[in-house]
């Protein structure tokens, strides 16, 4: 048995994992609008250094760019509304809370003019403090309490998204027994399989949201349950039904599966405003549009998507004789994921020997050989990043506290919880120096990291530190060991 100590290509990258040209340069698209290396090779963002930040606020660190998420929340807003403005007069955009909510993003996401999406009363409850007007907030969910229905109809919440005939039945009581109309849309499953992972692919019809278009899937013989729904709610005095609603999946970079989407519900609408004498003036196109996590990723512009998209709801509506409705949609990880890295510090090092057989790119004699992939163990991990765990997500790392021109060598970022899988970026290359005390930057983790983060280890989770023109300040706190220790009741 031979041992490789070769640092470039080694056999263990998958096949698409290149070995970078230069390790100290950022990637595009993967980084924020303005990340860059200052003159003495940290990285910087807003004009503040990493190594500022890890002394202003320690690590593992959110570190997001404020001007960045608001130019792209801003270019959703313009080209959608530039593309559909000879359609329907423009198009609203609610940004998907759930990939990453508090109070200061909510003010942003109001000052440059999108709409918010929420899926649950605690989503609701960051939109209140916050102070955005009720009529701009969406609320989803699949299972949603009385409580929760409540509290949207309090607020005066411009939408509520529909996932199920029974649902339906008790939004519209609700709504009743309170002498009011509830705002309603019917989230239905168009049936178009996105090509994503499984797991975030959410437009089949075997799974949990959504109300099925495909016929006999009610009690009632022939009808689908989204048309009883849209019979069901255009009867109910509690309900204003304003529209249809479809979410196909996430991380999708091609335009077609939502254009196809959108055609399906709008034969739909038309079909439906036919039989039932009924005008449903709003359509949401849900979410889901992709952003670079690794340097194969190719995301399109928010112009093209809304350009492919317009195309197709402007010649169905034609085709059918109808006027468009008013078109909406939810964007969450392509307006915040790119705008934050997560600052870690690393600790300890190690290379392991991983046995491959021959034919993988080592000798043809038929041995084994050996090739050395080495442990790079950083201050966080699954509690602060889980879609490594989650989704098999792929992520990049570059050496963020210098530049260094020391070889490649191909390296797993590990995490410190006691799981072999606490995975943060599965292979990457990084300089051979690598060092206990170095930084890292791990770019795209701005949308359902630390959204899904959690104290696991009882792990403190990280603050958001969000920066702009110079200055940096907490947008969400992290946790202290007096918080972790608030809830437990004691001996
Ligand atoms: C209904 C709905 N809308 C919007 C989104 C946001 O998706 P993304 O962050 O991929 O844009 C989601 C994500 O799960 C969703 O379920």
């Amino acid at each position: 048995m031979s041992v490789q100590t070769g640092n470039t290509a080694s056999p263990l990258a998958p096949e698409w994992l290149a070995v970078p040209a230069d390790l100290n340069a950022l990637q595009e698209p993967m980084w924020a609008g303005s990340v860059q290396r200052n003159g003495l090779g940290e990285l910087t963002v807003g004009g503040r250094s990493v190594s500022e930040l890890k002394q202003q606020f320690g690590t593992p660190l959110f570190v997001m760019d404020e001007a960045d998420f608001r130019a792209r929340a801003r270019a959703f807003k313009d080209s959608f509304d530039a593309a559909f403005a000879d359609i329907c007069g423009g198009v609203d955009v609610y940004y998907a809370g759930k990939s990453f909510l508090c109070s200061a993003v909510v003010k942003w996401v109001e000052e440059e003019g999108l709409c918010l999406d929420t899926a649950s009363g605690g989503e609701l409850a960051v939109a209140a403090r916050a102070g955005i007007a009720g009529e701009r907030v969406a609320l989803h969910g699949n299972n949603k309490s009385d409580a929760e229905l409540n509290r949207a109809l309090d607020m005066g919440l411009g939408r509520i998204v529909v996932d199920s005939l029974s649902e339906l039945a008790r939004v519209g009581d609700i709504a009743q027994s309170r002498g009011e109309q509830a705002k309603v849309m019917l989230r239905l499953t168009p049936g178009v399989h996105a090509h994503t992972h499984e797991f975030i692919a959410t437009a089949h019809e075997d799974q949990k949201f959504g109300l099925s278009m495909a016929a006999d899937t009610t009690e009632q013989a022939g009808l689908s349950a989204a048309e009883e729904a849209v019979a069901a709610a255009s009867a109910h005095p509690g309900i204003d039904l304003l529209g249809l609603h479809c979410h196909i999946g996430s991380q999708i970079f091609e335009p077609d599966g939502f254009a196809l989407a959108a055609e399906k519900l709008l034969r739909f609408l038309a079909a439906m405003q036919e039989k039932y004498s009924i005008v449903m003036p709003e359509l949401d196109l849900g979410g889901g549009y992709g952003i670079a996590y690794t340097p194969v990723d190719t995301p399109r512009p928010a112009a093209d998507i809304a350009t492919a998209m317009a195309a197709v709801v402007r010649s169905t509506c034609a085709e059918l004789g109808i006027e468009s409705p008013r078109i909406s949609i939810e964007p969450g990880r392509a307006i915040v994921g790119s705008t934050t890295f997560t600052l870690y510090e690393v600790g300890t090092l190690k290379t392991v020997r991983v046995d491959t057989p021959a034919a993988s790119g080592g000798r043809e004699d038929g041995n084994n050989v050996t090739y050395p992939r080495r442990y790079v163990s950083v201050d966080g991990g699954m509690s602060d990043n889980a879609r490594p765990v989650l989704y098999d997500a792929d992520y990049s790392a570059i050496l963020a506290s210098r530049t260094s021109a020391a070889a490649p060598q191909l390296s797993r970022v590990v995490g410190k919880h006691c799981e072999s899988g606490d995975i943060v970026v599965r292979d990457v290359y990084l300089p051979e120096d690598v060092a206990a005390g170095d930084l890292l930057a791990v770019p795209g983790t701005g949308a359902y990291c630390w959204a899904l983060s959690s104290n696991y280890n009882y792990l403190a989770r990280p603050g958001v530190v969000a920066v702009r023109d110079g200055s940096a300040r907490l947008i969400v706190r992290g946790e202290t060991e007096e918080d972790l220790l608030n809830r437990d009741m004691g001996v």
